[in-house]
């Protein structure tokens, strides 16, 4: 008897997508991300891409999952005191932000390819403004346009559906971040991107997230809602559930809730809700949870158990305790996992969903 190989099954390694696979693949495509360029004993990070750069402000350009990381980069760098801001790159092209002498234009684009996030960045190169691609692919074209490129190093995405390259994204905002700040807790980062692998590792082997999407499968539609960096995670949740399931879902900041959405909210829609740490975020947006679950929504707390966001929940995803820098990457992995498990419910063409492309190569 002869054994048949399909090299797209082999090239799966097991997992039913490429999307599972890629998912599983987070720990280390992080692990490289970090390699040899972050000290622990000190804090610092020491990166070729990055020396040298002192901007005064930092506008990042970015689409779809990329812009998410964008969000969650513009925060980090404003919350060491640069002004930074994220603009989706098909606004940026056409309304360009003003920039000065020491304003750094950032393109985050996994493919590298992205046609509105080109035309961005060639829009700041026509103001003589200094570029950065931070990209996954090597020898793509905002690699080779821009003054400066960042590898992200997450290694080859095959899904439509943005995966390890988002969380390799936002680690390598870690990187700049670390690179054009000095924080009192630059040490603790370092420390929290360090552990974050096996953190992550640990959630794969332990999430309840299949659980939950068979709960959920049947629902009318979906929301997520978090604050401060969550905002960004929140965002990146529905974009995966919607891509890939086709269901309707939408990310709120937790604070906009109660400004409109709410309205939409019964009790055929879960609520997503991410919550770590106990301070005055995570109080404020369990007074969101309240407000949800009096509407009779099932509420999905995503949390690492710090507050009693639990008390308020249906079902929980929990996830490891860290810096609050590092747990946004955390709780999207358990929403990937409950997209996945949505979609495959669902029957669902995951790796190449309809309509859709890896890389968008038209504005
Ligand atoms: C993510 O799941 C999507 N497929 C899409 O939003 C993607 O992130 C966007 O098109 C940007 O792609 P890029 O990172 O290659 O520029």
């Amino acid at each position: 008897s002869r054994v048949e190989w399909d090299a797209e099954e082999t090239a799966k390694s097991g997992y039913d997508h490429y999307m599972l696979k890629e998912i599983h693949e987070q720990p280390r495509a992080l692990r490289k991300c970090l390699r040899g360029r972050v000290d622990e004993l000190t804090g610092s990070v020491d990166v070729e891409a990055l020396k040298g750069l002192d901007p005064e402000s930092v506008q990042f350009v970015a689409c779809g999952t990329s812009y998410h990381a964008a969000l969650y980069g513009a925060q980090a760098l404003r919350e060491a005191g640069v002004h930074a801001q994220a603009f989706l790159a098909s606004e940026y092209a056409t309304s360009p932000a003003p920039v000065g002498d020491d304003t750094l234009v950032v393109g985050i684009t996994q493919s590298g390819e992205t046609a509105d996030t080109l035309s961005a960045l060639r829009e700041a190169e026509r103001r003589n403004v200094e570029t950065l691609a931070m990209t996954n692919v090597v020898g793509s074209t905002a690699a080779r346009e821009c003054d400066r490129t960042l590898f992200i190093r997450a290694g080859p995405e095959i899904g439509v559906a943005a995966t390890k390259t988002f969380s390799s994204q936002v680690v390598a905002c870690n990187l700049l971040a670390a690179a054009l700040t000095e924080r009192h807790d630059a040490r603790e980062i370092v420390e929290a991107l360090r552990d974050l692998p096996s953190q992550v590792q640990t959630i794969l082997d332990d999430s309840r997230a299949a659980q939950v999407a068979d709960r959920f499968v049947d629902s009318s539609g979906y929301f997520f809602v978090g604050r401060g960096y969550h905002h960004a995670v929140a965002l990146e949740g529905a974009l995966k559930l919607k891509e890939i399931s086709y269901k309707h879902a939408e990310g709120f900041p937790a604070g906009e809730l109660k400004h409109g959405p709410l309205a939409l909210v019964t009790d055929e829609t879960p609520v997503f809700a991410l919550v770590t740490g106990n301070g005055g975020k995570a109080t404020k947006t369990v007074g969101n949870v309240k407000e949800v679950e009096a509407r009779d929504a099932p509420v999905v707390a995503v949390t690492d158990g710090a507050s009693d966001v639990g008390r308020y929940a249906d079902a929980v995803l929990e996830i490891p305790e860290t810096h609050p820098r590092v747990a946004p990457v955390l709780a999207n992995v358990q929403l990937q996992l409950v997209a996945y498990y949505i979609a495959k419910q669902l029957g669902r063409s995951i790796d190449k969903p309809r309509n859709l492309a890896k890389s968008v190569t038209v504005e």
